[in-house]
């Protein structure tokens, strides 16, 4: 009898992937209790490397997952300590993202407002370091716990040891070295927020609104979102498709002087810009393209779509022709953001 955890055989993925595509996998482990993740291990084959799902939001399945996969459950939110002036919050890794964010905001704490709406589980937000106009999470991040099967021992890493980048992290980077079982937030009171990010402050002006509070921050973000973005549960999807290249300097100016209108955001240090993959994918001519029923969001062109029964190769296939275009017309490589189970990109 096992406790904390349940074994399926021969899974059905398709509902456990916002593309909704058919996927299998020979084993998933649903775990309740992260504490018996030793246990889960040890009945593991040997040497398997499983795939810990999520939300199933950033992921492509272009095959069938080979390993056995696991799905944390725990969703449990506490207070770990509070001053007054900060709190410091636990969530294990299965809560809904947007549902904590939602949570910190009826507690009156503030600083994960603009990222509100974004699809998935609080475990998988420190992985690809999730960001939204303006913010990432990394910043808000105290401490990630996590199990690391390889030295059977739980850890809890601070956010250097983290490695945050631009949708990346030690996580991401070292794919299968961690388990991450919760995540602690350090969160203000204070209503300093973040609203330079374009179309925010406009959203908030458009209702008459110039200082607004943390829930306000909220709100117009969700707005823009649900405006823009096509929601997983209508339509399969995975959010960005690629990530917004970034290209040393003088190529962005070179780009930006051949294609008046081209935008050119700074990149993580002085040499290097950041470019919108979206404006270069709707430049190509893909932006609200089908073929069969993988196409292009209408709505943003670095969205792909699931129109009904396109498979996760058709949406990888698709991908690859977006990104030979942008590379023939451009010469910029694109990267896709989701992870891809079952082929390599
Ligand atoms: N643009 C177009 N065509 C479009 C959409 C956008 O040309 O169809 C251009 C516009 O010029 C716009 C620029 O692209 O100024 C940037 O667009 P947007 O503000 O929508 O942001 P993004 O760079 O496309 C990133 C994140 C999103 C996040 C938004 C808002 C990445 C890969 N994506 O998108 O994250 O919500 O910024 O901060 O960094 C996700 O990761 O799944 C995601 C949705």
């Amino acid at each position: 009898m096992s406790v904390g955890y349940r074994i399926v055989e021969g899974a059905d993925l398709r509902a456990r992937n916002s593309f909704g595509v058919a996927a299998r996998a020979p084993l998933l482990v649903e775990i309740d209790d992260a504490a018996a993740l030793p246990e889960v291990f040890a009945r593991l084959p040997p040497g398997s490397a499983p795939l810990v799902l999520g939300g199933g939001s950033n992921l492509l399945f272009a095959g069938d997952a080979e390993v056995p996969v696991l799905a944390l459950r725990d969703d449990a939110v506490t207070v770990l300590d509070d001053d007054g002036a900060e709190a410091t919050v636990r969530a294990g890794a299965g809560a809904s993202w947007h549902g904590f964010v939602r949570w910190t905001l009826d507690h009156g704490l503030c600083g994960l407002e603009n990222l509100a709406l974004i699809p998935g589980t609080v475990g998988a937000a420190p992985i690809q370091n999730i960001g939204a106009y303006g913010v990432e999470v990394g910043e808000r991040v105290q401490a990630v716990e996590a199990w690391e099967p390889a030295r059977g021992r739980f850890v809890r890493l601070s956010p250097r040891e983290c490695a945050f980048g631009y949708r990346d992290s030690l996580f991401k980077r070292e794919g299968g070295r961690y388990v991450v079982t919760a995540v602690e937030f350090r969160l203000p009171r204070d209503a300093s927020v973040r609203i330079g990010y374009a179309g925010i402050g406009e959203e908030l002006a458009a209702s008459g609104i110039d200082v607004p509070t943390p829930r306000q921050v909220f709100e117009a973000v969700c707005a823009i979102r649900a405006r823009k973005l096509p929601d997983p549960a209508v339509i399969g999807n995975a959010g960005s498709f690629f990530k917004n290249p970034i290209v040393p300097q003088a190529q962005a100016e070179a780009l930006a002087a051949a294609h008046p209108g081209l935008p050119v955001f700074p990149g993580a240090d002085a040499g290097s810009r950041k470019l919108p993959a979206a404006w270069l994918i709707e430049a190509s001519g893909w932006k609200g393209r089908r073929e069969g029923d993988a196409g292009v969001s209408p709505g943003h062109a670095l969205v792909l779509v699931n129109h009904g029964a396109a498979t996760g190769a058709q949406l990888l296939a698709l991908a690859r022709r977006i990104a030979g275009s942008v590379q023939a017309d451009f010469g910029v490589a694109l990267e896709p953001e989701p992870r891809i189970v079952g082929a390599r990109w």
